[in-house]
């Protein structure tokens, strides 16, 4: 077996932390850090919002390009105190801007929606909060939680729009993972592609809007569910006994007239920490430890890499004592090294074959058989061999 390794790309330190390794172009402002953008009162696009307890901030951050990929630019919230630069929300995940922060800003438009709009002439681009808003006057505020809040300039309990209600791949402490019953809106994650990718990747994190079944479920392209959380116990959900614990962290499970979620608070608000369903499927409740100078997982679901649907594409097998743990069968190679190396290792076929059981694996592949699981269950035997 032979993997090859000549991505322009460096590989990240650990797959299963999905290591960050862009760097970040953001210009300090040499003017106090403020919280809010006020109507007349854009952010620059080389300038952020700092929250009061300086825990969060906001800001028009670069992807560093990677092999032949343009530069990408991005408006998100990251932790402000890791010194690992970690992402909590990004705004435009799905339209980055291809040219650098310093042309673009932050405003309130006409309407009072907050959108990233062009410097030079004011017009819209890439990305506004799309609320319906009652007044032009209005005001975004970094919350100490993380929260990026809308609301009406004379009265700020009257919100329009906040981040918590669109989240990216991060559930902070604090949010709703859950549904509106009201309106139908969901709160779920996506994960994003890969680590040098931000735009939405195959799996999701979706609660359940079914009375008789709640709950969060794990879903590989919005249809396979390859891990649920079971019921809800008034403790914990069943499948996830850690919230039993709550040495470090409260649970709640609300469920009323208007909605029905899941959300926790941080018993010392001096931790930091964060749920992220990363790009190889897992959801993460993670700790960022300032004695190791990285973030530690407290748990991950499933538990098993490996029990991650589809997390290593075809002709692939999933080790879980091994890194990386997919690698390709006896006589396959890497489609994409680049992306592989990022930790998308799901879009992989064959580049070389020289095995013997080809019809074989045809067949599976025209039955709709993609997922590792397959691979162990028929493949596994030869190719532990
Ligand atoms: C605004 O300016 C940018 C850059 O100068 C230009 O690309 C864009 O077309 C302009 N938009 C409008 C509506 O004039
Ligand atoms: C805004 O109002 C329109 C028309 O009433 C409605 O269709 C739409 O869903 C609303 N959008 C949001 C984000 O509430
Ligand atoms: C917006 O509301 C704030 C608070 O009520 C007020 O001080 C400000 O003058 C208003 N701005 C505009 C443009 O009306
Ligand atoms: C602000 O808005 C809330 C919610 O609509 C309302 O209950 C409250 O009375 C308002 N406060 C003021 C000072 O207008
Ligand atoms: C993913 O889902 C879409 C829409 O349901 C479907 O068209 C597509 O074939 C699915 N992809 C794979 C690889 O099965
Ligand atoms: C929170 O943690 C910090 C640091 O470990 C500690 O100094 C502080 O006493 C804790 N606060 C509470 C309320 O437990």
């Amino acid at each position: 077996m032979e993997l090859a390794h000549h991505g322009q790309c460096a590989m990240p330190p650990s797959y299963v932390l999905v290591a960050f390794f862009f760097s970040l172009l953001i210009k300090t402002s040499p003017s106090v850090a403020t919280d809010t953008v006020k109507a007349g009162r854009p952010l620059a696009g080389g300038d952020k919002l700092v929250a009061s307890n300086g825990k969060f901030a906001l800001g028009i951050f670069q992807m560093a390009s990677c092999g032949s990929t343009a530069p990408k630019w991005y408006l998100g919230i990251w932790f402000n105190t890791v010194p690992k630069f970690t992402l909590a929300w990004v705004a435009n995940r799905e339209n980055p801007l291809t040219d650098g922060g310093a042309s673009w800003q932050l405003a309130i438009s006409g309407d009072g929606n907050l959108v990233i709009s062009n410097r030079a002439n004011n017009s819209m681009a890439a990305w506004s909060s799309q609320a319906n808003t009652t007044t032009s006057n209005t005001t975004a505020t970094l919350l100490d939680i993380g929260n990026l809040v809308l609301s009406d300039a004379s009265n700020s309990s009257i919100v329009f729009w906040e981040s918590f209600d669109h989240m990216t791949d991060t559930f902070l402490p604090g949010a709703k993972m859950g549904w509106n019953k009201v309106t139908g809106l969901t709160h779920g994650l996506v994960s994003k592609k890969n680590s040098a990718d931000l735009s939405p990747g195959v799996y999701s994190a979706t609660p359940s809007s079914d009375f008789a079944n709640p709950g969060l479920f794990l879903s590989w392209n919005s249809s396979v569910v390859y891990w649920s959380t079971g019921q809800w116990n008034g403790q914990y959900f069943s499948n996830m006994p850690e919230l039993s614990a709550r040495a470090l962290f409260t649970f709640d499970y609300v469920s009323n007239d208007h909605e029905e979620y899941f959300t926790y608070r941080l018993r010392n608000d001096t931790m930091i920490t964060r749920y992220v369903l990363d790009a190889s499927g897992q959801a993460k409740n993670m700790i960022w430890s300032s004695v190791s100078e990285d973030w530690v997982t407290f748990f991950a679901k499933p538990g098993a890499q490996c029990d991650v649907y589809a997390v290593c594409g075809a002709f692939t097998i999933c080790r879980e004592d091994m890194l990386p743990f997919c690698n390709c069968m006896k006589g396959f190679s890497i489609r994409s090294p680049q992306d592989w190396e990022l930790g998308d290792q799901t879009d992989f076929g064959m580049s070389k074959f020289m095995g013997r059981d080809f019809s074989q694996v045809l067949t599976t592949l025209r039955n709709g058989a993609v997922g590792n699981h397959i691979w162990k269950e028929k493949f596994s035997r030869r190719v532990h061999q």
